[in-house]
């Protein structure tokens, strides 16, 4: 989670990274600090809270020095206090660190560091590890050629277990950053005069375009004109330079209030771009680049098995339905976390998906690598370029929806269900799906993004709607076949950014348990479209409505529902069913957004949440 910045170069190193934390604070809110080395010593500035506090405090010291390191904080090892906010310095004063991760074998560190004299001002894990590389720098000596910090910083690396992103600053070595990962990201950005490093690229891009992802296992040392790259066991590492394709607007709110409602209203633009050239030249199917396997491969595939957690879990069940019912192959879904430690027994020629916006998302990282290890071959949807997870997948889908910074995920979401649905497609027309269904499919899909529009424009209805019910303390959302994972989004969306409890079923279960929830003060969203089983979802409505249950529907245009059977209508286009996940998508999103803005809430950095989960 937590973000990290680093810089070495010749402007006031405390105002870039400042800057930097401030557009990584998504990553983790609870503590921020900043560490610059100035005039023989390390000046450390920390303070609870989001940066705002951080700035503030960080004036009254009065930080000069061009070489330094920030950290936003997503708390693992101790509270939420100044003390346990990074960076950490060692006892001995001479070693400063920031870390993302967990490092699991600290208490036997801290024991060994403890008869060493060494003494600890926090609880955090990060601190152990910092004086750690202090008690290995303090021995180890200075030898010509060699850096004395980098060869520390290895020593220490070596003992640890667990995660970590981390940058190293030291008192006597002004001007040198060390850093070095293992399960969490970084990435350093290449400048004129003057380097850094991020956890992502959004605190690097207004400074360079040019970066650097680095791989788990290798360690950077970056002066201000200068970056060379090994491995932990000494082999050097000859770097390759990327080009970032996007720039810091992309990552800015303009006129919206929030991210999340900026990346709610981008999303017929986002839907555009993430078809853009994905659709075959007879119109009849949906073609991948980076699938890294050959048709006659993948039909040999004789199932699939999709991974991911939250939001991206939930666009890996709309694509289990979707697959099963128009390519009738069979898929399982799993969360990330529980596949990697279930070892279930997997068939053979299953082919494995993972989805995740960040491709940063540890459980997710290691499902992937669990069915790797199996032998498996594992594709990604996945939305940040370079990422981990992009990078240890066999091959994959871009999502290309740009930078998504609400902690809420919105955009990419629907990007994922329109991926999974080009999925069922393209595996569809492999097999039994007729030229005149993958026809009709594609232009269906390709009409996603005006249809999105369509269902956008009922936002100020749904703005009032959200006003009437933001004082419940309790919601349902209900919805069957590929609207129940929508009706699981809509509680979970409700739930993250408005702290309001609230549960996803397919609407027939009701009877079978929640239904005693159910009285006036518990409000049902009912995804209601027309459809096969329209009859059904009404004859659900009327069991809320008979136990005096207030009802939101979420109909096609032109439905006339039972007067009386819903309090609140709000409507969506007509569409075919292949898109309908993505375009009911909407009422829910806005729903959630408009009831968390009534409440007052923090919308884009909802309490105890970062965006990208890197610890476990
Ligand atoms: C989304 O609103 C959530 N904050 C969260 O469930 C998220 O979808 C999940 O952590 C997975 O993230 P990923 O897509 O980056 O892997
Ligand atoms: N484990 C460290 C801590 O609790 C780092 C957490 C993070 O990644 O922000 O301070």
């Amino acid at each position: 989670m937590c973000g990290i910045v680093g810089y070495v170069g010749k402007q006031k190193a405390a105002t870039l990274i400042i800057e930097g934390l401030k557009r990584l604070e998504y990553r983790g809110y609870d503590s921020a600090g900043v560490a610059v080395w100035q005039n023989g010593h390390i000046e450390v500035a920390k303070k609870t809270g989001r940066v705002a506090n951080l700035e503030k405090e960080a004036a009254r010291h009065k930080l000069t020095g061009t070489t330094g390191i920030g950290h936003t904080r997503w708390a693992t090892h101790g509270g939420v206090t100044d003390a346990n906010a990074h960076p950490h310095v060692s006892s001995d004063g001479r070693i400063a660190l920031i870390h993302n991760g967990v490092i699991e074998n600290y208490a036997s560190m801290k024991k060994f560091l403890a008869g060493k004299g060494y003494t600890f001002a926090s609880e955090t894990d990060t601190e152990v590890l910092c004086n750690l590389i202090a008690y290995h720098y303090a021995k180890e000596p200075e030898v010509a050629g060699e850096n004395r910090l980098l060869d520390s910083v290895r020593k220490t690396l070596r003992h640890a277990h667990g995660t970590y992103g981390i940058v190293v600053l030291a008192v006597d070595r002004p001007g040198e950053l060390v850093t070095a990962r293992k399960g969490s990201p970084l990435i350093l950005g290449i400048g004129d005069g003057e380097n850094l490093v991020a956890s992502d690229v959004a605190a690097i891009v207004s400074r360079t375009q040019s970066v650097v992802y680095l791989k788990d296992g290798e360690i950077a040392l970056l002066t201000a004109g200068s970056f060379s790259i090994s491995t932990l066991d000494e082999t050097d590492v000859t770097p390759v330079i990327d080009k970032v394709t996007w720039s810091i607007s992309d990552a800015e709110k303009g006129d919206y209030a929030h991210f999340m409602e900026k990346e709610i209203f981008e999303q017929p633009v986002a839907l555009e771009n993430a078809m853009r050239g994905r659709f075959s030249e007879d119109g009849s199917t949906a073609q991948f680049g980076g699938l890294n396997i050959t048709p006659a491969e993948f039909r040999q595939i004789e199932r699939f098995m999709f991974c991911a957690c939250g939001t991206a879990l939930h666009a890996c069940m709309v694509t289990e339905h979707q697959i099963e019912r128009f390519a009738r192959m069979p898929v399982e879904c799993d969360y990330a976390s529980e596949f990697r430690y279930r070892n279930s027994p997997l068939f053979p020629n299953t082919l494995f998906f993972v989805m995740s916006q960040s491709g940063e998302t540890i459980d997710t990282l290691a499902a992937l690598r669990e069915a790797k290890r199996k032998g498996y071959k594992v594709l990604a949807v996945n939305n940040v370029v370079g990422s981990t997870i992009a990078r240890e997948a066999d091959g994959g889908i871009y999502q290309h929806v740009g930078p998504e910074v609400g902690v809420a995920s919105t955009k990419a979401f629907t990007s994922q269900l329109l991926i999974g649905a080009m999925l069922a497609l393209y595996i569809g027309r492999m097999r039994d799906l007729s030229f005149g269904a993958g026809v009709r499919m594609v232009n269906a899909l390709k009409g996603a993004p005006d249809l999105v529009r369509k269902a956008l424009e009922q936002a100020p209805h749904i703005r009032a709607i959200a006003k009437r019910y933001a004082h419940h303390t309790d919601m349902l959302f209900l919805g069957r076949l590929s609207l129940y994972p929508i009706a699981l989004e809509g509680a979970l969306k409700l739930k993250e950014i408005s702290y309001i409890h609230a549960e996803g079923y397919p609407a027939a279960e009701m009877k079978h348990g929640p239904i005693a929830l159910v009285s006036e003060k518990c409000p049902s969203v009912f995804l209601a479209p027309q459809g096969e089983i329209f009859s059904k979802i009404l004859s659900s409505m009327q069991e809320i409505k008979a136990r005096k249950g207030p009802i939101i529907a979420v109909v096609t245009e032109g439905t006339e529902l039972p007067a009386g059977l819903a309090d609140e209508i709000i409507t969506i286009p007509a569409c075919e069913e292949i898109v309908l996940p993505i375009v009911a998508s909407i009422p829910v999103q806005l729903l959630s957004y408009y009831i968390a803005v009534e409440r007052g809430c923090d919308v884009d950095k909802p309490r105890n949440l970062a965006k990208s989960v890197t610890v476990e």
